[in-house]
C-alpha cells in the first residue's frame, strides 16, 4: 500500500476515496493527523496529513518518527512525499521536481530510531536517499498524466520556520543544492531506516531568497497562489502513480 505524505497545500486529498480513518499512537508519539485509508484511482493507499489536518504544525515541530513509523505499522510499503520548496536553480515557481540527492542542514530534531536504546548501533546507507525504483515511477507516471515533472535535484533540508536569508542560500547554492525545504529531514532517513522506498515530489512555490524575484523578498502572497494551482497537478499526477504501485 502507497502512503502518501502530504505537505502545505495538501492538508487533504481529494482524489482520495477514503475508506476509514484512524488515529494510530506510536512508541515515539503521536503522528501529525489521523491516518485516512481509502482508494485513489481504484488502488488501496493511505494519506497523512505532515503539518496536521488544520495545519498546525510547523516544520521543526513535526514528529516525523511518529509519521514514519505509524505508516509502517499500518501495511505501508512506500512512501510519496508531497512538498513545497524553494527555488535556487535549475527551476521556477510552479515547476515539480524529482529530487535525487539531499544536504541535511537541520539540527534538534528527533533524526533516527536507532538512539542506542536497543543497545546496538546501526547506520544505515543513505548513498541515494530517494528510492530510484519509486523515482521511475513517478517519472512514467508524469509522463502519463502529460504532466512535466523535473527529473533530479538535490534537496536543501533546512530547519525554518524562518525562511533564508541570501547568504544562506548562496551557500547552499555552492554546496549543489538547487532546492531548499523544511520537511525533507529526517522524514527521508527514518523512512529508509524502516525499509520504506521514499521519493519526493517538490512543488516550487517560490524563487528562494535572494534569487530570482526573491531579491529583496519572498512574497507570501505569490506563494500562497503558485502552491494551489501546483497541488491540483500533484493530484492529478498521484491518480496516476498509484495504480503504477
Ligand atoms: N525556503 C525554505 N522552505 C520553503 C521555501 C523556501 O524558500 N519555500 C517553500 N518552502
Amino acid at each position: 500500500m502507497l502512503a502518501i505524505i502530504g505537505g502545505s497545500g495538501l492538508t487533504r486529498l481529494s482524489t482520495l476515496a477514503v475508506a476509514h480513518r484512524e488515529v494510530v499512537r506510536t512508541p515515539y508519539g503521536d503522528p501529525s493527523s489521523t491516518l485516512l485509508f481509502g482508494q485513489i484511482a481504484g488502488v488501496d493507499a493511505v494519506f497523512l496529513a505532515r503539518h496536521g489536518h488544520g495545519h498546525t504544525i510547523p516544520p521543526h515541530r513535526v514528529n516525523y518518527r511518529a509519521n514514519a513509523w505509524a505508516l509502517k505499522e499500518k501495511g505501508a510499503t512506500g512512501i510519496l512525499a508531497v512538498a513545497s520548496v524553494g527555488g535556487i536553480r535549475d527551476c521556477v515557481p510552479g515547476d515539480l521536481v524529482l529530487p535525487d540527492q539531499l544536504i541535511d542542514y537541520t539540527f534538534g530534531r528527533e533524526a533516527t530510531f536507532y538512539d542506542g536504546s536497543e543497545g546496538k548501533v546501526v547506520h544505515v546507507d543513505f548513498t541515494q536517499p530517494y528510492s530510484p525504483e519509486l523515482r521511475a515511477k513517478c517519472l512514467v507516471a508524469a509522463s502519463a498524466a502529460g504532466l512535466t515533472l523535473r527529473e533530479g535535484g538535490v534537496y536543501g533540508a533546512v530547519n525554518g520556520p524562518r525562511l533564508e536569508t541570501a547568504a544562506e542560500v548562496d551557500r547552499m547554492a555552492g554546496d549543489g543544492a538547487t532546492l531548499v525545504g523544511m520537511t525533507g529531514m529526517p522524514e527521508a532517513v527514518l523512512a529508509r531506516e524502516l525499509d520504506l522506498p521514499y521519493a519526493a515530489i517538490c512543488v516550487v512555490v517560490n524563487h528562494a531568497a535572494g534569487r530570482g524575484d526573491s531579491t529583496r523578498a519572498i512574497s507570501m502572497a505569490g506563494i500562497t497562489q503558485v502552491l494551489e494551482a501546483g497541488m491540483d497537478r500533484v493530484r492529478t499526477l498521484l491518480d496516476h502513480i498509484a495504480p503504477a504501485w
